[in-house]
């Protein structure tokens, strides 16, 4: 049985990541700050498997105790301020937490032991695609255009390029597409998320460039990516870097309002032109499908219905709720 270490185990990706390890026989130590709080965590208190480290991954003498008193096979590593937004907000944290705490875990993996280490990176690492290109691949140069995909692109060069290789330690970078669907911690400041929130609410959705595109992928469909990947031979994987997501699953906006629209079909939208996105990207998600065997489960239109039903089923108390956005 593999025992792992998750960070940000209480977030959007986190706590449906939990899930889906405890369910598939692996034991979880969540490990978290609590910034959108814990209750997102709750359903998983009672099972033995199971077990919660409130840590700030900033703090290096912590983390090293930490990791040195606990025998991990595996780090999932996805805590972090989250966003373009929110880096934005707060440019210092963001640079402590994501720069700093995300070295302050791979120095304290490399010298404790734990073999397996997966980074939560993003398909924003690629920025805007070039006019002759149909999709950008793991190959494709990177261009972010924000502070939160520099640090994501910075780390990741560390642990692809810049660390010694050896046998001893096997990590993985996933540039994971937007999320999209439920989660125990929701955030309603994801597109298909917060689109589909809007208009079920009856209010008019401003849409700005509904012409870019993006990849999407469930959120459910990335927790198992995760799984997928911790399991996979390490030949597969080591020192390796993999876009996840599907293909077919790459939206202009105008799509993804079409999309809701065929539940809604009285939805208020208007379109605000702009020429120009640092953002537009198709991604071609080949090699986790080739290498790893990935599938998806779901797609928007099923992220949509779900968020829908929930809305209507009054799951949400207040889906304005501060807690449901991160900046
Ligand atoms: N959601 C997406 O669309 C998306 C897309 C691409 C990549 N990612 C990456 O996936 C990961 C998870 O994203 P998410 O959507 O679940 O975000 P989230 O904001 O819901 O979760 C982040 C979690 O990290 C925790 N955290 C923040 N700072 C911390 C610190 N200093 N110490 C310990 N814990 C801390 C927060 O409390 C939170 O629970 C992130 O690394 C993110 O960059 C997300």
């Amino acid at each position: 049985m593999q025992k792992v270490l998750l960070t940000g185990a209480a977030g959007y990706i986190g706590s449906v990541a939990t899930a889906l390890l405890l369910n598939n026989g692996f034991k979880v130590v969540a490990l978290d700050n609590l910034m959108y709080g814990g209750e997102s965590l709750l359903s998983y208190w009672h099972n033995p498997m199971f077990k919660f480290i409130k840590l700030d991954i900033t703090d290096i003498k912590s983390i090293r105790e930490f990791l040195k008193k606990n025998n991990f096979d595996a780090i999932i590593h996805l805590a972090a301020i989250v966003g373009d937004p929110a880096c934005a907000k707060n440019k210092d944290l963001a640079y402590k937490v994501n720069m700093e705490g995300s070295l302050n875990l791979i120095e304290a993996a490399i010298k404790n032991g734990v073999k397996r280490f997966i980074f939560a990176s993003t398909c924003s690492n690629y920025g805007k695609m070039s006019p002759d290109e149909h999709f950008v691949d793991e190959n494709s140069p990177l261009a972010p255009v924000s502070l939160y995909a520099e640090l994501k692109v910075k780390v990741e060069n560390i642990i692809l390029n810049e660390i010694e290789k050896n046998d001893t330690f096997c990590p993985t970078c996933l540039r994971f597409a937007t999320v999209y669907g439920l989660s125990p911690r929701m955030r309603f400041d994801l597109t298909v998320n917060e689109f589909t929130k809007e208009l079920a609410l009856g209010r008019e959705l401003q849409v700005f460039g509904e012409q870019f595109w993006r990849p999407y992928c469930h959120v459910y469909d990335i927790a198992n990516a995760i799984k997928i990947v911790l399991t996979a031979e390490e030949t597969k994987v080591a020192y390796n870097v993999f876009n996840v997501g599907e293909d077919e699953e790459n939206y202009q906006k105008k799509m993804i309002i079409g999309e809701i629209i065929k539940f809604i079909p009285n939805a208020m939208v208007k379109y605000i032109f702009k020429a120009e996105d640092p953002r537009d990207y198709r991604v071609s998600f080949k090699k986790i499908k080739d290498i790893l065997n990935f599938k998806i489960t779901k797609k928007v239109p099923d992220g949509i219905y779900e968020i829908l039903t929930a809305l209507n089923a009054g799951l949400f108390n207040n889906p304005d709720f501060g807690g449901f956005y991160n900046a």
